[in-house]
């Protein structure tokens, strides 16, 4: 493990296709387990009127957001349906089927 790495626990917490959040020191972040097998997270709140992102609806790597229904792609956190909406996303893997999370925020581009 290098510093700023954060063991979450078991994958299995999370069901496929679904999302969680978690409290990483100051940060809640979403974590989301694709029926991919792999693993993605995101801040907790959605950027357009704070809804619970780890409510939101996944396909594949999209995620709809539970309140009004933007979308974004969780491996670059850009928004899908608003451009303008961009998720800060943070690096996270899985080992030995343990989640681990580096809470180093990534800001997705912007659209031109
Ligand atoms: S709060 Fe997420 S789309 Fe409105």
């Amino acid at each position: 493990m290098a510093a700023g790495e954060v063991l979450l626990g078991a994958v299995e917490q999370i069901p496929t296709g679904e999302g969680r959040t978690f409290r990483v020191g100051e940060l809640e972040i979403a974590v989301f387990h694709t029926a991919e097998e792999q693993v993605y997270a995101t801040q907790a709140l959605c950027p357009h009127r704070q809804g619970p992102l780890a409510d939101g609806l996944l396909g594949g790597t999209t995620l709809m957001c539970p309140l009004h229904d933007r979308t974004f792609d969780l491996k670059s956190g850009c928004g899908t349906s608003h451009e303008h909406l961009g998720l800060v996303t943070y690096p996270a893997w899985v080992v030995d089927g343990q989640i681990w999370v580096r809470p180093e925020p990534v800001q997705a581009e912007a659209a031109e």
